[in-house]
């Protein structure tokens, strides 16, 4: 794998390969010493044009876990305020020496860009490109939906039959549209649930079933029940009457999530808006996955920055639960 750019066009073997690695990747995390060689001497960029919490500190201490360097860019405080390009912030970037970028920008398609282009020669990861794709985000939710459904006997396996629902602003979701490719490859079921403003206008929107009554959605007894962010700030119309009846209609209320069977899980990429999309009691319950998806989102971005900036040379690689003495010195 040179560059992470989207999962559209990510192939069954590869997800799985990146879901294997995730999870000796997750094994490390037990030991003594959590830390592996595999980056070492290389250096990888996160150069962050639009906010985030997990994706920014998950890829840092992914890659540090990995004996990368790490460079930390955010757009808010540098040049890109005196009108600098994209073109330009990446050379200057190059000319210090990066083997790996990851990339959050605010524009669809700008990951793409950067991978096809000259400016400089480094393994691309998209941490989310406006409105388009999150590709490490659907993988995390993969391997987090394959761990609770497989348990200790994941590995290899993909999400053949699993029904997912995923729930809300679908126009406005890289995660959802991420989601929807994965899942599908991966051998699942998808189906958005969402008022007709907030979905795409096409019958079935990124190949997933669609429902606009989220009660009738849910007494299908999914397997998973994906809440999506309303993403407000990226709403420049009204979606919606208010956030009362978004609730009423959209919401994971404590009564919704009561009438749902007791396999079923709730998950979230995160940030939640409590009390509008997901109940604050519904995301506390032990069957929602918010908080175990952060923790996975750490081995999942290893597996990736690992598999992007070595194309797999098992050199450095984890292999068994006792770290080497070159593990150790890391
Ligand atoms: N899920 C997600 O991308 O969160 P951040 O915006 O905090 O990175």
């Amino acid at each position: 794998m040179r560059h992470l750019l989207s999962t559209r066009d990510l192939p069954r073997a590869e997800a799985i390969e990146v879901l294997d690695v995730a999870e000796e990747m997750a094994d490390t995390g037990t030991r003594e010493v959590r830390k592996l060689p595999a980056l070492r001497g290389k250096t990888v960029v996160n150069l962050f044009f639009e906010d985030s919490t997990r994706t920014r500190i998950s890829f840092e201490a992914a890659a540090k876990r990995l004996s990368a360097d790490v460079i930390n860019f955010a757009a808010k405080g540098s040049s890109v305020s005196k009108g600098e390009s994209l073109k330009d912030t990446v050379q200057t970037l190059g000319a210090m020496g990066v083997d790996g970028i990851v990339i959050r920008h605010g524009a669809s398609g700008a990951p793409r860009v950067l991978a096809d282009s000259a400016w400089v020669d480094a393994a691309v990861v998209n941490a989310g490109d406006g409105t388009h794709e999150h590709p490490t985000q659907a993988l995390l939710d993969a391997f987090t939906m394959r761990r609770r459904i497989h348990g200790a006997d994941s590995r290899g396996r993909d999400l053949d039959g699993v029904r997912v629902l995923i729930v809300g602003d679908v126009l406005h979701s890289r995660v959802a549209r991420s989601n929807a490719w994965l899942l599908r490859t991966l051998g699942a079921h998808v189906t958005f649930a969402a008022p007709p403003t907030l979905l795409p206008v096409t019958p079935r929107p990124f190949g997933a079933a669609v429902h606009h009554d989220l009660d009738a959605a849910l007494a299908e007894a999914p397997d998973v029940v994906m809440m999506l962010r309303v993403q407000q700030e990226r709403m420049h119309d009204a979606f919606f009457p208010n956030p009362r009846e978004y609730t009423r209609h959209y919401g994971l209320t404590a009564g919704r999530f009561a009438a749902l069977p007791d396999r079923t899980i709730v998950m979230h990429p995160g940030p939640m808006n409590r009390g509008l999309e997901i109940a604050g009691i519904v995301a506390d319950d032990p069957r929602s996955t918010v908080v175990e998806q952060v923790a996975n989102g750490v081995s999942v971005r290893m597996a990736v920055l690992y598999l992007c900036l070595t194309g797999g040379d098992r050199t450095g690689a984890p292999t068994t639960s006792t770290p080497t003495a070159e593990e150790a010195t890391a």
